[in-house]
């Protein structure tokens, strides 16, 4: 296994490794990495010759100071879990600096409105830190295949939207949430749970999953009433929204077309910790 710290000699050995036709995986984290990042890792291994994977909070992309402060930081443990799935994974885990050359700043960008919806509404300036960071790993790693997971769906489709803007000739792939056994989705905020709390917030899933089948019979309003409703019997998790959008535009739905695929995004906040989750309504 081999960590890099630094740009420069990551790529430097990536160049050493490579010859021509040779495929490179790529899984970008922010760390505290659970069973779907390694997930993304084993599909990464199967389909490539070499697979990376990059360790970076990234400054840039949050808006909450204390977010930030508070994100789990585990190298140590990651670094192990990682070891566990296979030695030859290459770590990238650089400092601020290494990926921000002394100007931590986003770029602004156009993703054609998406980065307007739900998470951009409510978190300001966060796909232009997504968007900043992911760009500069891909110009650093240089990927042939790039792992996301759906869990983040409109990051997801926001860098679908960055890649074919910036021309950057890498596919993203995208891989299914996984989820604890009692429903909850994966995210390495979770560690920042008590165990009452991971038990209590397993009633997120559910509601989204009774949000599906009403779905399938009810108006996009009167769905969103039924999960405001839910929510109130229980005031220790603070809705923050949610959204039934169509996939490809993350535009709200107003009214159901036969044509469109949609998916309930939602976020709360426990603790004050922020969870998110997504169903698709297929
Ligand atoms: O999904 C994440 O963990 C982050 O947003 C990403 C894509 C690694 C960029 O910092």
């Amino acid at each position: 296994m081999l960590l890099f710290n630094n740009k420069v000699q990551l790529t430097k050995h990536l160049q050493s490794i490579s010859v021509s036709n040779s495929s490179i995986g790529f899984v970008p984290t922010m760390g505290a990495l659970h069973l779907g990042h390694l997930s993304l890792l084993e599909k990464s291994i199967q389909n490539n010759n070499h697979t990376v994977i990059s360790i970076f909070v990234n400054p840039t992309q949050f808006n909450n100071p204390e977010d930030l402060e508070k994100y789990p930081r585990t190298l140590e443990s990651d670094i192990q879990k990682i070891k566990s799935i296979s030695d030859a994974i290459l770590i990238y885990a650089p400092t601020v600096d290494d990926i921000y050359e002394g100007n931590t700043a986003s770029r602004r960008f156009d993703f054609d409105g998406l980065e307007h919806q739900m998470e951009g509404k409510y978190r300001a300036g966060h796909f232009d830190g997504v968007g900043t960071v992911v760009k500069r790993l891909f110009e650093i790693v240089k990927p042939t295949n790039a792992y996301f997971g759906e869990k983040d769906f409109q990051q997801l489709q926001i860098i679908k939207k960055l890649v074919e803007k910036e021309n950057i000739p890498v596919n993203v792939i995208e891989c299914p949430i996984y989820r604890e056994a009692n429903g909850l989705a994966m995210s390495s905020r979770n560690e920042r749970l008590t165990a009452i709390e991971r038990e209590k917030v397993a009633v997120i899933y559910k509601i989204l999953t009774q949000a599906k089948t009403l779905f399938l019979t009810e108006t996009c309003a009167s769905v969103k009433d039924f999960v405001t409703e839910e929510f109130n019997k229980h005031p220790e998790i603070e809705l923050e929204y949610f959204e039934i959008a169509e996939e490809e535009t993350l535009i709200s739905c107003d009214s159901k077309e036969l044509n469109k695929n949609y998916r309930a995004f939602i976020a709360v906040f426990v603790n004050k910790i922020r969870l998110i989750d997504t169903i698709s309504l297929k």
